[in-house]
């Protein structure tokens, strides 16, 4: 074992180079004829070989073995956890979910993943699926990685300990961490418990959104995205590999740790990132901006401005705007949106909208601020600031419609009546 102490590179996607033991890099080349201290070379690759250099992403790892080195992987039976997105008809319906129960049974990070919707599939490497996570102890003796797609993860409850190929990241609610596709990694809980949820990126990857007309800095600065460093683990037991592929579980014997990485260096690698450093912008005129204008990380899709999916949040922050309604206004869009929420209270909804909850909303299902709070807000002094404190909402937000599966609507915690909270919204018209 190594690097007890957390340590992070800083950067997004810069061209990390790390090792737990002197002299592990190479120095002038990827693949010498022998690797220091008897390790193995190998590349491991996230883009096309030939994809821009802009965004071509790869890292070299020098470990112990292979990771060619297990067992064969066996189908598991079918779970909670996988992409079969058509298994219930698509809705048009307004959805909002209670949050998801703590398990009373022993369930780990990935017996605890439960498939709420998505949309496209691994095999186009195109869309999403949308996961939850409700665990009450660390991953014993096995290790997953994704072969379909990076994982955003967003803890709501409780700390995590991601330790993964590449280093050990420390997570906790109100930070964000994401695991490149086919990184092999292993959850602790830190907590007694732990739940949040997962986006499952099939498209490319997330990345920082251009900043246009707001200049050079703002939202997510790319400093304050943390890369661990390099740690190893020279264990050997009787293991088992869980990999995600093509929508379904595989499990393979493995009599070592592969997390046995002792040095790399690339821009391939999994990061963490603090909501709370966002730097939040939003009208100091009037209206009510666009919600792009919270965009964190984004997954482009081959068409120019249209994502895969967009990581967008609702911070703490000043609505100062006059001649406004300030909350988000009713709407309907193409795009379809997954909401969540961390902490706090959500600013478009007086109740009903809990930590750990979720809803979602399709392609131009109308939805909005709830009956109280478009009486409130309508009628609400502006010339003082609302000042937004303790909260932190965020939406996953996809150009596919999104397909609920049908355990997230066969669940009791579907709330039955989500649609009432517009029908108490009163007709002020006053005729011609
Ligand atoms: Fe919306």
């Amino acid at each position: 074992m190594s690097a007890s102490k957390q340590q992070y590179q800083s950067g997004f996607a810069n061209e990390f180079a790390t090792e737990a033991l002197p002299g592990v890099l190479p120095e002038g080349q990827n693949s010498p004829q022998r690797v220091a201290h008897g390790l193995y070379a190998e590349q491991l690759s996230g883009t096309a070989f030939t994809a821009p250099r802009h965004s071509n992403r790869r890292s070299w790892l020098y470990r112990i073995r292979p990771a060619a080195m297990h067992h064969p992987f066996e189908a598991m039976p079918p779970g909670r956890f996988h992409n079969r997105f058509g298994d219930a008809p698509a809705t048009p319906n307004q959805l909002r979910w209670d949050p998801w129960p703590l398990p009373s049974e022993p369930t780990d990070f990935i017996d605890g993943l439960v498939t709420l919707a998505g949309n496209g599939s691994a095999a186009d490497q195109s869309g999403v699926g949308i996961h939850i996570y409700a665990a009450n102890r660390s991953m014993q003796g096995r290790f997953f990685y994704d072969a379909d797609g990076e994982l955003l993860i967003v803890p709501q409850l409780g700390r995590l300990r991601l330790a993964t190929e590449l280093g050990v990241i420390e997570l906790e609610p109100l930070e964000i961490a994401v695991i490149p596709r086919g990184v092999r990694f292993r959850v602790e809980l830190l907590d007694e418990s732990a739940r949040g949820y997962v986006c499952e990126n099939f498209g490319a990857m997330l990345r920082l959104p251009d900043l246009g007309p707001l200049g050079s800095n703002g939202l997510a600065n790319p400093r304050d995205f943390l890369t661990p460093v390099a740690a190893y683990e020279d264990v050997e037991g009787q293991f088992e590999l869980i990999a995600k592929f093509q929508g379904e579980l595989w499990r393979a014997a493995i009599d070592h740790s592969p997390l046995d990485v002792v040095g790399w260096h690339g821009n391939y690698a999994p990061y963490k990132y603090d909501l709370r450093r966002f730097n939040t912008i939003g009208s100091i005129s009037y209206d009510h901006p666009d919600p792009s204008i919270f965009l964190v990380l984004h997954a482009p899709s081959d068409t120019p401005g249209v994502s895969n999916m967009d990581f967008v949040i609702f911070p703490p922050r000043w609505l100062v705007a006059q001649h406004t309604f300030r909350p988000p206004w009713f709407h309907r869009n193409i795009a379809s949106e997954f909401m969540g929420l961390i902490t706090g209270a959500y600013d478009a909804k007086a109740e009903g909208f809990v930590p750990g909850g979720a809803s979602l909303h399709n392609c131009m299902s109308g939805h909005g601020p709830d009956a109280a709070t478009f009486e409130k807000a309508s009628t609400a002094d502006l010339s003082k600031p609302d000042v937004i404190t303790g909260t932190m909402a965020f939406m996953f937000e996809t150009r596919r419609v999104i397909h609920p599966t049908r355990q997230a609507l066969e669940a009791p915690q579907l709330q039955g009546n989500y649609y009432e909270c517009w029908q108490g919204i009163r007709k002020h018209f006053t005729g011609g």
